[in-house]
């Protein structure tokens, strides 16, 4: 038996509920073989989120990682100029600081060395305001608070597969307009006008029914619920439609929520799983490193 066939022996996958998510037992994602990661592959078709617990990763172990499931996106990195402060948590290794950014309510200085602070984000895909929004994010637990910042999933097959047959014949052929404008703790990005109304919304047209480039299924595809708006429908029945797949998707039955744990590595599949996150306790540092990896343009189902 060759060394990577007993690596990928040895790899356990959990399921972690009825809706999406399994844990990835038995591997140590700092020197992973080709054949493992095949299985982890498969895991990630069929579960849509992994999560690897005790994880030690470095930067550059967590881009080697991510960079097995297609090319790294850039990713701005904010506060470079508290990188250097010697800081284990923050310091982003040089050769990584294009591809990994941080996720983190600390302040150092009085100034914030990540991303989202430690605000309640709602649903939503990953830069689906973007024409090709990533195919998958990982994130990196370095510090977590002792509860909450839960981040939540939410299986779109299955938001899909539930709904009525009017409802799928009825959205198989309409798109919807994702707003650029706000992030999604709400905060206005630099350059956008402040503004309620969808049909003014800014960002990428996709599809409302996507096709998943790997697995060929169909999944809904409602990226963010602020300002966003079915052109091809008026302002007032989008309004309505779109509250309906909302609160149909984001039932409890589709989702699973992960709380933290330090070293825990979380990939999810952007492409056909939402996500949000809880709140926390500004009192505790929550720090993460994450990854993108660059994706396709969604295409239509059908
Ligand atoms: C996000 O909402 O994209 C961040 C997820 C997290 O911080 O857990």
């Amino acid at each position: 038996m060759s060394v990577s066939t007993i690596a990928a022996a040895s790899l356990s996958v959990k399921p972690l509920s009825d809706a999406l998510g399994a844990d990835v037992e038995g591997v140590d994602l700092a020197r992973l073989d080709d054949a493992t990661f095949a299985h982890i592959a498969r895991a990630w078709a069929d579960y849509l989120v992994l999560r690897f617990r005790a994880q030690r990763l470095s930067d550059i172990d967590l881009m080697a990682f991510s960079r097995r499931f297609g090319a790294l996106d850039r990713v701005p990195i904010r506060a470079n100029d508290v990188m250097d402060i010697g800081d284990p948590r923050i310091a982003i290794d040089a050769s990584a600081r294009e591809y990994v950014t941080i996720i983190s309510n600390v302040k150092i200085g009085g100034m914030a060395i990540g991303g989202l602070g430690n605000y309640e984000s709602s649903w939503h895909t990953d830069m689906s305001y973007n024409e090709t929004p990533p195919s998958a994010s990982l994130l990196y637990g370095i510090e977590v608070p002792p509860s909450g910042g839960d981040t939540s999933f939410c299986n779109m097959y299955l938001a899909y597969d539930t709904l009525d047959a009017a409802t799928r014949e009825r959205i198989a052929n309409l798109t919807c307009i994702h707003d650029a404008s706000r992030n999604s703790s709400g905060e206005l990005r630099r350059g956008f006008a402040d503004h309620d109304d969808p049909a003014k919304t800014v960002g990428a047209r996709h599809p409302l029914v996507r096709r998943h480039p790997v697995t060929k299924r169909a999944c809904l595809f409602l990226g963010r619920r602020r300002n966003a708006f079915i052109p091809e429908l008026p302002p007032d029945e989008s309004e309505r439609l779109l509250d309906r797949l909302w609160k149909h998707a984001t039932q409890d039955r589709f989702t699973w929520t992960q709380q933290w744990q330090q070293h825990d590595l979380v990939i999810w599949d952007n492409r056909c799983a939402m996500h949000r996150r809880d709140g926390f306790d500004d009192r505790y540092a929550r720090v993460m490193h994450r990854t993108q990896v660059v994706g396709t343009k969604p295409e239509r189902f059908g």
